[in-house]
């Protein structure tokens, strides 16, 4: 979210308009945390991961009387437009800000789950990638070594994509996704089936939509034991969603910055930035709810180099 930030002040500055931060998304909205940012405010920033903005979850927002006090705060601080990062939840609230007080609003989509509907991409999606790949390459060398059978869980909600994508780069022996629900009774058979090929370890990756890591490894061990390799369940959690972003989700970050800047200023009131077969778009942010399927391909693809 950072270099994204530093696109939109720098681009609105050079604009010739002034732009502004609020701290806390809704929270800050709410608390009336609105600062104005300057150029070198934003510098440094560009290869850290998070927000300097900081971000928070706000129930508040879906109650009207909060709402109002938001939207007070905005009139105080003589915000004309305004631009939201986040997923689903944070487009429901840019809809309802843009409804309720006329003011334009644009949406970024970002979120590791890439669960967004309308777009392919989602900032930070790559990043969480990158560091799931990392990781189960990690995991890997002990689960060679040893012999063993893991169970990697990874985030993203209710969605598979963290799963399909980390698990095909590092050719994991077994993707379970809620998607495509690989039944749980068959997974002893695939692990007997794959050290009969000769194959030392066994690497799950599970999407924690799915089921939880250590709930598969007592099943496992009360179905077959540790006659095929002991048996050690991971959960990736947080180390997904920090560090350094990738040099893709920075230049994508960008460029939606930019486009979110350019659609405000050319008096587009509403919607979110949506990429797609290589060209941005503003969707309606209904859009955005629309179910996005994983890459089937991916995963059928990993099954078939499974031998
Ligand atoms: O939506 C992003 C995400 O990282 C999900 O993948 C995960 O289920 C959830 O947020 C974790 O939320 P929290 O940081 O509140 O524990």
């Amino acid at each position: 979210m950072n270099p994204c930030i530093r696109a939109i002040v720098r681009r609105i500055i050079s604009l010739g308009n002034r732009a502004f931060g609020i701290k806390r998304g809704f929270k800050g909205l709410i608390e009336g945390e609105i600062c104005e940012l300057t150029s070198r405010d934003v510098g440094g920033i560009l290869h850290i991961g998070g927000t300097f903005l900081l971000s928070s979850r706000e129930p508040r927002f879906i109650e009207k009387e909060f709402r109002k006090i938001a939207y007070k705060n905005l009139e105080k601080a003589g915000i004309e437009a305004l631009i939201i990062l986040g997923g689903e939840g944070s487009f429901k609230g840019a809809d309802l800000i843009q409804r309720e007080t006329d003011i334009p609003v644009i949406g970024i989509p970002c979120t590791i789950d890439n669960d967004i509907g309308g777009t392919d991409y989602c900032i930070g999606y790559d990043t969480a990638l990158r560091n799931a790949v990392s990781a189960i390459d990690k995991i890997r060398d002990t689960a060679s070594s040893h012999e063993r059978i893991f169970i990697v869980e990874v985030m993203g909600r209710n969605r598979g994509f963290i799963a399909v994508e980390a698990g095909l780069a590092t050719g994991a022996e077994l993707i379970l996704v809620p998607e495509e629900r690989f039944p749980i009774e068959r997974i002893p058979e695939e692990i007997i089936r794959s050290k009969k090929m000769g194959k030392l370890h066994f690497i799950i990756v599970m999407a924690e939509g799915y089921g939880k890591a250590e709930d598969l490894k007592d099943f496992l061990l009360s179905e077959i034991g540790e006659k095929y390799g002991e048996i050690r369940a991971t959960v990736l959690g947080h180390l997904q969603r920090g560090g350094s972003p990738t040099h893709t989700d920075r230049i994508m970050a960008m460029k939606f910055g930019e486009v979110a800047v350019e659609a405000l200023l050319s008096g587009e009131k509403r919607g979110f930035v949506a990429f797609r077969k290589d060209k941005f778009y503003i969707e309606d942010f209904h859009k955005a709810q629309e179910y996005k399927d994983i890459d089937r391909e991916a995963l059928r693809l990993n099954k078939v180099l499974n031998v």
